[in-house]
């Protein structure tokens, strides 16, 4: 189905597996979800042992309108109430304080709950359907880049998930942005596709956690801070240089080293960049003109080169405003932490 043809019989299957335990892939604006019914302990644990997920992970609950917030949230303050009506549905994700109905396995036992209302029409439509909040981690198995099309949840879960609304690819590619509202100053845990700027108009004194957790490292801030995420199965190389072309001509060279070691390469770079590397035998994958292509394409990306079987994939980061700010993040992890600097 499309966003703008929904098929309700589809919606009523999918809605009837949630409520019956069952776990549902579905399309959100940001990423592919994989949900469960967010009050039923036992379909909850189904999604960390599909994803292969680590219990301490806490999972973003989803919601199809503010009312049903009361429901998962305590405490919720005011500066709340103006983000909520700024920013939903869109991927903004709000933490409060939990309400007992949320089983502590959602929020890996911490007293609080992600929330978030997706804009996606096909997710709306089945959380309202289902007629209950869900839970839903990105459709990834744990550690993998996220899925961004229906062919992305069956590469990583297939037989681990009941149904999968295929609803074409999703629309921004990068998850939401995630902001702690339990703290004495509203902090970011996570940029996406809220720009933090967005949010710097209502909180001007906004604190943006950039730690990355080695995985060795326990994170009580928020599990999902480790270094290792959204990883390809090849080696990725990310550079960050003092200007476009240093960094380009460093990757050239990076790239003719790895050809001469025998190493199959594969170039992660946008349309423009690409044609300079005609010449070398390496496999390519065009991000796109701007930050939002290059956003959109980035999961796809990693998915299609780690499928031509390349050993290394070579890329760079981008400025970090706007989008910016979430693509650079998801390149950082997706190369377990090690930016080499040109
Ligand atoms: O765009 C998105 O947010 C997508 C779509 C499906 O909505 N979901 C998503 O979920 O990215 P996931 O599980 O891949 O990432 C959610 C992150 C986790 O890494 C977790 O650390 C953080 O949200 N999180 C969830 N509950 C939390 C909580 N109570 N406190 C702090 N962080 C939390
Ligand atoms: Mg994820």
């Amino acid at each position: 189905m499309t966003p703008a043809a929904i098929d309700a019989e589809a919606i009523n299957i999918a809605a009837r597996t949630l409520q019956s335990g069952g776990l549902v892939a579905f399309p959100t604006e940001t990423v592919y979800g994989l949900g469960a019914n967010a009050l039923d302990e036992e379909a909850v644990k189904r999604i960390f042992a599909a994803k292969g997920r680590p219990a301490s992970d806490p999972i973003i609950v989803h919601l199809h309108h503010p009312l049903q917030l009361p429901i998962v949230a305590l405490d919720v303050p005011p500066v709340a109430t103006t983000l909520i009506q700024h920013f939903w549905p869109g991927p903004l994700t709000l933490v409060f304080r939990r309400t007992p109905q949320v089983p502590a396995a959602v929020s890996a036992g911490m007293d609080t709950v992600a929330v978030r209302m997706p804009a996606h029409p096909i997710a709306q439509a089945l959380i309202k359907s289902a007629d209950c909040p869900v839970a839903a981690p990105s459709a990834n198995r744990f550690a993998r880049p996220s899925a961004t099309t229906a062919a992305h949840v069956l590469e990583d879960l297939a037989g681990q998930v009941d149904v999968i609304l295929d609803g074409g690819p999703a629309i921004i590619g990068l998850e939401s942005t995630i902001l702690d509202l339990t703290r004495p100053q509203p902090v970011v845990l996570r940029p996406g596709g809220v720009p933090l700027e967005d949010l710097r108009a209502f909180i001007p004194d906004l604190e943006v956690i950039t730690k990355y957790l080695q995985p060795d490292e326990t994170g009580i801030l928020a599990p999902g801070m480790l270094v290792k995420h959204y990883s390809p199965r090849a080696q990725l190389l990310l550079y960050e240089g003092s200007s476009h072309q240093i960094m380009l001509t460093t990757i050239h060279q990076r790239a003719q080293d790895l050809i001469a070691a025998n190493k199959r390469v594969g170039l992660l770079l946008p349309d423009s960049e690409i044609p300079q590397f005609a010449h070398l035998p390496v496999a390519t994958f065009s991000l796109g003109a701007d930050l939002e292509a290059i956003s959109h394409n980035l999961f796809h990306g990693l998915r299609t080169l780690d499928s031509l079987g390349v050993d290394v994939i070579l890329t760079h980061t981008y400025p970090a405003h706007g989008l910016g700010a979430a693509l650079r993040d998801r390149l950082i992890r997706a190369a377990e932490g090690h930016l080499i600097s040109c």
